[in-house]
């Protein structure tokens, strides 16, 4: 192990006061249990890297985080058993599942399956403890009240990637026929009866996922046809509205920005298993890039992966997908070519790609530049990646990245889930050791990422945070 590098933590050191090698980080009081079904883990652990391996071999992607949430809040729809697979073990997993045990339904996950008996449904109540640690938690609202015609869900409040508007959502559920206020902080709807309705659902940033969601799990139970215009495309809504099919509702026109639903009576139950998290999958293609290495992603689909297959090829990186599904990564050569992104909705380039890919391509030879679409203010990893030694300026809602030779190793604290992912990216390339403060924003979406990318030869370590 390289000598120490400067600003690493006490805790880091090893008896004879160099750094301690990340094996024996492990071994010693401050390494912390493998990170086992933690996913509500309060401890304020850390991540350390140190950066320069190529990772090489199979790495796994597992369930999709944004169709799980919204698939978990359908079941909602329904008095029926329920049982939904590939659920990934995360925290925001964890936030819905005490939301829905909040409202009174039973449910328990074991080894990424969840069951769910929603008959026992007690309250309509989706509180502000909860919903304000989770924004996903709002796609409660569009099947409480088809349901049980009512609904107090708390406002889920903005975070640290942008106000978080839901003028959409109630836009679309009034359209339907719900009366709705706001009071005291919380979105109270009700309705007599819901009726279908042609609802347009853009917006100023174009589609809204969540909105699309709501609305689309409200029209299952209303009364006729509904039309929504400007609907998100994302393969998380198209998964999600398979397992409403399956449930009996009759969608049809699911990925286009064009959704027909018939209103039905009622909704069984049903087994579904959710996509692979494509955000994931992109993350790892990622590191194999931007450590030089060769990872084989598993698990996932390349089809829900168009804009930035397509971006890393003019990079410089060939991904392919082999007939078994398997997704080579492989760097054509050594100099990685700068390129502008903008990112749009499905299928443009996602924005919860923005942050990791701003990582790549501070190693860029030249000058590349990422306008964020979506969230503008999304941009909260840029002083964190210069701290690194990244030379990148924000000029309104772009980011100009000079690309630099290497980064270096530091003390970095993440800020929010992808911004988190976008640092150990970083960290597996920089020269030296980073240490990752913060990590519980990691943990929302990404299950045991560090033991992941240490099994494709990375150096890292989840520690304690002293
Ligand atoms: C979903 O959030 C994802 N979350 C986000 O992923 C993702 O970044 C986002 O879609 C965009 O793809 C989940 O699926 C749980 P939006 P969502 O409504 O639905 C504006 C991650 O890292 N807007 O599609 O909340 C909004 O401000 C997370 O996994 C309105 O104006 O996002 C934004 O500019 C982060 N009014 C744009 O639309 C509304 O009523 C797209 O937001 C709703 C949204």
């Amino acid at each position: 192990m390289s000598p120490a590098f400067g600003g690493c933590s006490a805790n880091a050191v090893s008896a004879e006061g160099g750094l301690a090698p990340i094996a024996e980080l492990r071994s010693q009081r401050f390494a912390i249990p493998r990170y086992k079904n933690q996913v509500d883990g309060a401890v304020m652990d850390k991540i350390v890297i140190d950066g320069g391996i190529r990772l090489k071999g199979n790495i796994e992607v597992s369930g999709a985080k944004n169709a799980a949430l919204p698939i978990l809040a359908a079941t909602l729809l329904t008095d029926k058993k329920c049982v939904i697979k590939n659920v990934p073990n995360l925290r925001d997993v964890s936030t819905m599942l005490k939301i829905l045990r909040s409202l009174g339904i039973r449910c328990w996950m074991s080894d990424h399956e969840v069951i769910i008996e929603p008959k026992t449904l007690k309250n309509c109540v989706a509180s502000y403890k909860l919903v304000s640690t989770m924004r996903a938690s709002i796609c409660v609202l569009g099947p409480l009240l088809a349901k049980y015609k009512q609904a107090r869900v708390s406002m889920p409040g903005g975070c640290i990637i942008g106000q978080r508007p839901v003028d959409l959502h109630i836009k679309g559920l009034k359209s339907l026929g719900a009366a709705i206020k706001i009071e005291h902080g919380y979105i109270v709807a009700a309705a007599k009866k819901l009726r279908g309705a042609n609802i347009f659902l853009g917006g100023a940033y174009g589609s809204s996922v969540l909105a699309t969601a709501n609305v689309l799990m409200c029209a299952c139970l209303a009364h006729g046809r509904t039309l929504i215009e400007n609907a998100a495309c994302e393969p998380e809504i198209v998964d999600l509205a398979v397992f409403l099919n399956k449930m009996g509702a009759k969608i049809k026109g699911q990925g286009t920005p064009s959704i027909t639903v018939d209103g039905v009576k009622c909704l069984e139950g049903a087994t579904h298993s959710v996509i692979p998290d494509r955000i994931e999958a992109g993350t790892h293609i990622l590191a194999s890039a931007i450590t030089g290495g060769q990872l084989i992603v598993q698990k996932a689909k390349i089809e829900h992966l168009s804009a930035l297959v397509d971006k890393l090829d003019q990079v410089g990186v060939k991904v392919k997908a082999y007939k078994n599904g398997d997704i080579h990564v492989k760097r054509k050569g050594k100099v990685l070519k700068p390129v502008d992104i903008t990112t749009l909705p499905y299928p443009g380039f996602p924005t919860d790609m923005q942050a990791q890919m701003m990582s790549l391509l501070a190693l860029g030879d030249g000058i590349s530049v990422l306008t964020e679409k979506i969230f503008p203010d999304r941009f909260m990893h840029v002083s964190e990646l210069n701290r690194m030694g990244a030379d990148i300026f924000l000029e309104g809602a772009s980011a100009i990245v000079k690309g630099v030779k290497r980064l270096s190793g530091a003390e970095v604290m993440a800020s929010d889930l992808r911004a988190s992912a976008a640092l150990v990216l970083a960290g597996l390339v920089a020269k030296g050791r980073t240490e990752i403060s913060r990590i519980y924003h990691l943990d929302r979406g990404y299950e045991r990422i560090e033991e992941k990318l240490a099994k494709v030869g990375a150096r890292i370590q989840r520690v304690k945070e002293i």
